[in-house]
């Protein structure tokens, strides 16, 4: 096959979802369709349930299973599928935003009862910054959920994004009859089964009494009304709409019954985008370039401490990967061979041979690589658009055991290159405060610092509300603030300048008192989010 073939069938997407909308679930039965596992119940969930009750045994088995599930690829109609997962706990949310940097586009799970949650909201924020294209799959229709239209109202006023509805649920919870696919003109019927899979009937006409016999009088009437209302209300859907990142497609199903998700399937895999050309500082690459090039957005350790090899997560951006070839490693200036790599098909791991744009390969390291760093075929650019956002809770890092001092900074160096958290190095002092987006980091960074470094290690509460990255046109105006405000000024881990603000308002006070000064919420200036500002 040629490599404009490869491309054509390959999507390379990610599903996301607040926790318990039925990430997990919905994940498992597309690998079903993709005959990728056999049974339900392959796909462990990779949440840790119960926040309070997280123990070390739960954070390793996170960790291991996080791993095997990762990348799920799979072939179904033809279609080569990369399915890239992202951590359900929102304490690891750093680690879905660098996920959603290798995907094409977004699957996004929303709970009929819940509506739109928090945690979908952020996730949309980073799907914004980068126009994924994202659609929508409105879960557990078998229970009483909100109003539909009240539902798709709700996404486009928290999630900022205009919606298409391609199917409609014909009531919902006990009464749940099915869904109409207002895109192939279909119907079809609900009957709760974990296996089963729903058979389309066709509908030429909406006003065809069938409907009648099959829903009853008053579902079909209501539907009647419903798809008026949509047809009146939503343009037509426009597959450019979505491929843009404008406009969300929306279908309504239920995961765990197995209802309405090979729709979804089916009709992801006819608009869903190949993969895209993606920017670089030089110039944009396109996936047909005859060219290797590809980054690294995902590190994961070995899981044995004797064994400090790591697995590297390449995303191949253009041309082919061979294994055994030299690439350029650009942030290091040299050339690293591959002998050894990984393709990741449902839950096996296999040696790969060559490997296409849009699919995403496992590298052995031994500490080369670090999260973002780009590998080509001898150009020298860097792929962008893999920021660090701002952590929300900072604490100082204590050093327990003064006899290993060099251990814990190796440790830290290398929980930082796997995106574990940021570490920030204040000017003064050489303090080093980590950063994370949630609370069980701390306690993932103490426990492996001890096991696997031998370090130990204690956190000191700090009161920093937000790390800013700063720059300025003028270089003696931003010496003037850094000698102003030495005691707040930190490096992060590519040395770039780093103001530490204690609370909103100050930041707001500091912002206003030094004009010449730009505060940048990402470590990529030019694509702040507002929404991430704000929290
Ligand atoms: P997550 O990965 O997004 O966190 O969600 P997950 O798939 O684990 O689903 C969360 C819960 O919602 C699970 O129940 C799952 O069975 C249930 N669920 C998923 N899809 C549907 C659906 O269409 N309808 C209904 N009624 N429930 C659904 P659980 O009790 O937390 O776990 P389990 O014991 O059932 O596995």
């Amino acid at each position: 096959m040629t490599l404009e073939q490869e491309i054509a069938k390959r999507r390379t997407f990610g599903i996301i979802s607040h926790p318990d909308a039925g990430k997990t679930t919905l994940t498992e039965k597309l690998l079903l369709f993709g005959g990728a596992i056999q049974k339900a119940g392959a796909v462990k969930s990779s949440k840790i349930k119960d926040h309070a009750r997280s123990d070390w045994m739960e954070i390793e088995k996170q960790r291991g299973i996080s791993v095997a599930t990762s990348v799920m690829g799979f072939n179904y109609n033809g279609i080569k599928i990369n399915l890239l997962d992202t951590p359900g706990h929102q304490d690891f949310a750093e680690d879905t935003y660098r996920t959603l940097t290798a995907v094409d586009s977004v699957i996004m799970v929303i709970d009929c009862v819940k509506g739109v949650e928090m945690q979908t909201e952020k996730l949309m924020e980073v799907c914004r910054m980068r126009s994924t294209p994202v659609i929508c799959f409105i879960n557990k229709l078998d229970r009483e959920g909100q109003d539909p239209f009240d539902l798709l109202d709700e996404i486009e006023e928290k999630l900022n994004i205009k919606v298409r509805p391609l199917s409609w649920p014909i009531s919902m919870g006990k009464t749940f009859k099915g869904v109409y696919s207002l895109y192939e003109k279909s119907l079809k019927l609900f009957t709760p089964s974990k296996t089963t899979v729903e058979e389309a009937i066709e509908i030429s006409d909406i006003n065809d009494p069938v409907i009648d016999q099959l829903v009853g009088e008053n579902n079909a009437k209501q539907l009647r009304a419903d798809v008026e209302l949509i047809e009146g209300v939503y343009p037509e859907f426009d597959v450019d709409d979505y491929l843009s990142g404008n406009v969300a497609p929306v279908f309504f199903g239920s995961a765990v019954n197995n209802f309405g998700v090979k729709e979804l399937l089916d009709t992801f895999i006819k608009i869903a985008p190949t993969p895209i050309p993606r920017e670089t500082t030089l110039r944009e690459v396109e996936p047909s370039e005859k060219k290797f090039s590809g980054f690294i957005f995902k590190i994961h350790a070995n899981m044995d401490p004797k064994h400090r090899n790591r697995i590297a997560f390449l995303r191949v951006c253009s041309g082919k990967f061979e294994r055994g070839s030299n690439y350029t490693h650009v942030r290091q200036d040299k050339n690293i061979r591959f002998s050894n790599a990984t393709a990741f098909m449902a839950q096996d791991r296999e040696t790969v041979e060559e490997a296409w744009p849009g699919d995403i390969v496992g590298l052995y390291d031994t500490g080369n690589l670090k999260i973002g760093d780009t590998l080509t075929d001898g150009e020298k650019f860097f792929y962008t658009g893999i920021p660090s956002f701002s952590p929300e809770i900072f604490k100082e890092v204590i050093n327990k055991d003064a006899m290993k001092t060099k251990q814990l900074e190796k440790g830290l160096i290398q929980l930082m290159e796997e995106g574990v958290a940021q570490l920030f190095t204040f000017e003064l002092g050489n303090r080093k405060v980590v950063g994370t987006v949630g609370a069980l980091q701390f306690e993932v960074i103490q426990f492996r610092l001890k096991n696997e470094y031998n370090a130990t290690v204690e956190f000191a509460p700090q009161n920093i509300f937000k790390a800013c990255w700063i720059s300025s046109k003028d270089q003696v105006k931003l010496q003037e603030f850094i000698d102003s405000k030495q005691r707040h000024i930190a490096r992060d881990k590519d040395g770039k300048l780093v103001f530490m603000a204690e609370s909103k308002a100050w930041l707001q006070m500091v912002q206003d008192n030094f004009p010449e000064i730009e505060f940048h919420f990402t470590s990529e200036f030019k694509e702040t989010p507002e929404a991430l500002n704000q929290n």
